[in-house]
């Protein structure tokens, strides 16, 4: 057996109704709260107005900030943590998809540092602990809120970077499958295809282990039996629960496994396109299944199982092919392009995509010349 070592938030409270629980939670962290928000749609579900009651009754004073408006840039991240301090705020609470909880996350983490986000993203070290940060996910997807990274555009260099220290883990995560049930359908749906991807991903990772093993495997049933109906069956209560059990097995599995080439490069191709980031990986998915599978039969093998679908007697290559055919079928079901559209793009803007990877692709199970990056970013490309 490998050694390795698994981070997890200090606390899930995870089940229907449990955003009750959110105020008498939170006050055992201070009394001045920066509640982080997407722009409208939790106040039109009322959920924003009953989660900012709990937490006045509490005796919370709550602090708004529900400027965040898809994947988070440094102008957000700074606008907060100068709002957070200003206020001087005890702890900070994200409750919306991965976006707002990744804006909140970066917030409490550099609020006791001097220095720009930029810098930290950039690698300078963080030294002091921030403040509580607690994460109550909408959306089942993201994996967000178990993971010690935030992912953050840097519009002027064109390019998404991790944030990124052990310190960032949240204090406690509160997930109730209802919040997510009235989320858009094309959320559902790219949300729950990046969550699949996260636990695929994570087990055929270099840096998967046998804890990240069993969840990926568990995470991948979950996602995959479930996710048509969540998108399109807004009123089954079950499957939402499932989905949502799911999603947080795959985010832990990516806090503690790693990811690999589909994320490396989705970083860089949804950044230069501006593409929702489960859009971006599941573009790449099927390539990179492909491109991988010669090195992933017995990973492809269990996974076919965990899909629930039947891997005896079949070859190692019948077993890959067959794998990568119903992740194709899901995605035909879902709606989901095989392709993103050309417009202009030079062979030199295909070439800084390729630069620009991640460093998830260092955990990749094949190792990826650069003209093989290229190779994938071109068929991903419509002609
Ligand atoms: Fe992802």
């Amino acid at each position: 057996m490998v050694m390795f070592n698994f981070i997890t938030p200090g606390r899930i409270i995870f089940g229907k109704q449990s955003i009750g629980q959110l105020g008498v939670e939170a006050a055992k962290f201070g009394r001045d709260a920066m509640l982080v928000t997407g722009v409208s749609a939790l106040r039109k579900l009322k959920v924003l107005d009953r989660v900012e009651e709990d937490l006045k009754k509490s005796g919370i004073k709550v602090f708004l900030f529900d400027k965040v408006k898809g994947e988070p840039d440094l102008e957000i991240i700074e606008e907060c943590r100068d709002l957070a301090k200003k206020n001087k705020v005890d702890m900070l609470i994200g409750l919306g998809g991965g976006s707002v909880i990744d804006t909140a996350k970066a917030v409490a983490g550099l609020y006791n540092e001097k220095g720009s986000c930029r810098e930290y993203q950039k690698g300078r070290k963080i030294e002091k602990c921030g403040i509580p940060f607690i994460a109550v996910p909408t959306v089942a997807g993201s994996g967000s809120e178990v993971t010690y990274n935030a992912v953050i555009l840097d519009r002027e260099d064109k390019i998404k970077r991790s944030l990124r220290d052990f310190s960032l883990i949240a204090k406690l995560v509160i997930i109730d499958p209802l919040l997510s049930v009235s989320v858009p359908t094309q959320v559902k749906i790219r949300s729950g295809i990046d969550a699949l991807i996260h636990a695929i991903e994570g087990y055929t990772s270099l840096k998967a282990n046998q804890l990240t093993n069993s969840l990926a495997l568990s995470a991948v049933n979950l996602i995959y039996t479930n996710i048509r109906e969540v998108a399109y069956e807004e009123n089954n209560i079950p499957v939402h629960g499932h989905m949502s059990l799911g999603t947080l097995k795959a985010g832990m599995v990516v806090a503690n496994a790693g990811l690999g080439a589909i994320h490396g490069i989705a970083a860089s191709l949804g950044a230069y396109f501006e593409i929702p980031h489960g859009l971006a990986c599941a573009v790449l998915l099927p390539k990179v299944l492909e491109f991988n599978k010669n090195v992933c039969g017995l990973q492809y093998y269990h996974l076919l199982q965990a899909l629930g679908e039947h891997a005896e007697n079949l070859s190692i290559n019948e077993v890959s092919d067959n794998f990568i055919v119903i992740i194709e079928k899901l995605m035909l079901d879902l709606k989901i392009h095989f392709h993103i559209e050309r417009f202009e793009i030079s062979e030199e803007d295909v070439l800084s995509i390729a630069k620009n990877c991640s460093t998830s692709i260092n955990f990749n199970p094949k190792e990826l010349k650069k003209e093989d990056i290229i190779d994938i970013i071109n068929s991903v490309l419509c002609k």
